[in-house]
């Protein structure tokens, strides 16, 4: 049995993992908390570490040597790699799923298969391994069409083509090899309509939490103009998945994607991401991804009143199915502030001054370092998330950007409009 502090090691260094990290840091469970590598504002509420995660010896061996009881796998990569199956079968409890469970995320065809097989609502769609039988197909279909890269890509591999010469340029430049090992095979599915919406759920291989519902920003300029980022501000809740929506998501996405993996014998644990879109017909899947959303995570530990560590635990090891949650009413949205440039070319070690923000705003450090003498210098595109509370999604917007207007950061820049379909709504 555990003894009754936790030694926890979160691994990566995003603006989601220090959302996860300044959360567990509140557990009074908590023994010591590790990050790696962590990021500037990881540093100021556990150690850092210089440790390769594709490494999973090197990760084992700094676990027993350090009595981690709980590994916390951030992003996608390291779950599709077998990492938390290592560390189980090692004896170290890790929270995220297993290599073949994270396929949700690493093969769209995977979870399209699935999808098919327990009769989960979502796009037609067709999984080809060769250009030849995908041209074939995409001749008996018609345009608006997507095009998807199967593996990770880094959230670049997906083509809405708007037209068909479109759609097949995609084919042969993802089996051109324009996504590396990721395009060794390709989906092509009916394009959806409706506004999107991110569920989460905590699951344990047979129950399934939830947690709250979300919507992110993609697109870097206001308005969602210009190019895809990995997401430039989000808030929770989102007020268009109403509770007989989430109802649906759970009884016709969540429950059969469970009973389809324990099938399988890959049962998933961890929290899984439902990327939804709200159609006419009720809500489809427009893919899972197998960790927290990255700025998402950061709204949802701005809205999680309960500690955070029992329910990480259960998922890992034990049983959600008698656990609930306490959350705060009020919204919580997050801006994104990225480096000049981003998502193209940008400039590194920019100084950052963050003195003059208040208590009322967290600010969640992404690509962030901090120098011995506690200077934050910028290391990475998507730099900050200005994270705060409000009554009415106008408020909580008023806050961030007041937060935002605080940080001393002239290299930086945000969008100035997240938020503003659902202050539409609110307005209405
Ligand atoms: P994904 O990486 O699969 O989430 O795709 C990235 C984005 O492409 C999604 O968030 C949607 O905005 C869009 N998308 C993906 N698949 C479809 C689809 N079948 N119909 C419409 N939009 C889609
Ligand atoms: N914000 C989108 C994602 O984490 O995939």
């Amino acid at each position: 049995m555990m003894s009754d502090k936790r030694n926890i090691l979160v691994l990566g260094s995003g603006g989601r993992e220090h959302a996860l990290s300044w959360k567990i840091a509140q557990s009074p469970l908590l023994g010591s908390l590790y990050c790696a590598p962590g990021n500037g504002g990881m540093a100021e509420i556990a150690e850092n570490l210089a440790l390769d995660m594709a490494d999973h010896q090197a990760v084992i061996t700094f676990c027993q040597e350090k009595a981690i009881d709980l590994v916390i796998i951030g992003p996608e990569a390291p779950l599709v790699a077998g990492l938390a199956d290592d560390l189980t079968a090692a004896g170290i409890a890790a929270f995220g799923p297993g290599k073949i469970a994270a396929q949700l995320e690493g093969s769209k065809g995977y979870t399209k298969d699935l999808c098919a097989e327990a009769d989960i609502p979502t796009a037609a769609y067709g999984r080809f391994d060769n250009a030849c039988a995908a041209l074939e197909y995409l001749d008996s279909q018609s345009a608006p069409i997507v095009v998807k890269a199967d593996g990770l890509a880094a959230g670049k591999g997906v083509i809405i083509a708007e037209d068909m010469k479109t759609a097949r340029d995609a084919v042969e430049e993802i089996f051109d090899g324009a996504f590396g090992d990721a395009g060794a095979e390709l989906v092509i599915e009916e394009f959806m309509t409706g506004e999107e919406a991110s569920f989460f759920v905590l699951c344990d291989g047979e129950n399934a939490l939830p947690l709250a519902t979300a919507q992110d920003h993609k697109r870097v300029g206001d308005g969602d103009t210009g190019p895809n980022t990995g997401g430039m501000g989000a808030y929770s809740p989102a007020s268009i998945m109403t509770p007989a929506l989430i109802d649906t998501a759970m009884e016709k996405i969540i429950h059969p994607t469970l009973a389809a993996m324990a099938r399988r014998g890959a049962p998933y644990r961890g929290v899984l991401y439902a990327g939804l879109m709200l159609t006419d017909d009720g809500p489809k899947l427009v893919e899972y991804n197998a960790r927290f959303g990255d700025p998402e995570c950061q709204v949802l530990m701005m809205r999680l009143k309960s500690d955070i560590v029992p329910v990480l635990e259960a998922s890992a090891s034990g049983s959600v199915a008698e656990m609930t949650l306490d959350w705060h009413d009020e919204i919580a949205m997050t801006v994104v502030m990225a480096a000049a440039g981003y998502p193209g070319a940008y400039e590194k070690g920019s100084t950052i001054g963050l003195e003059a923000v208040g208590d009322d705003i967290m600010v969640f450090h992404a690509g962030t370092a901090r120098a011995e003498d506690g200077t934050i210098s910028a290391t990475g595109g998507r730099v900050l998330n200005v994270t705060a509370r409000g009554k009415t999604v106008a408020q909580a917007q008023a806050s961030a950007y007041a937060g935002v207007d605080k940080i001393d950061w002239p290299q930086g820049f945000c969008r100035r409009d997240i938020g503003y379909r659902e202050i539409e709504r609110e307005m209405e």
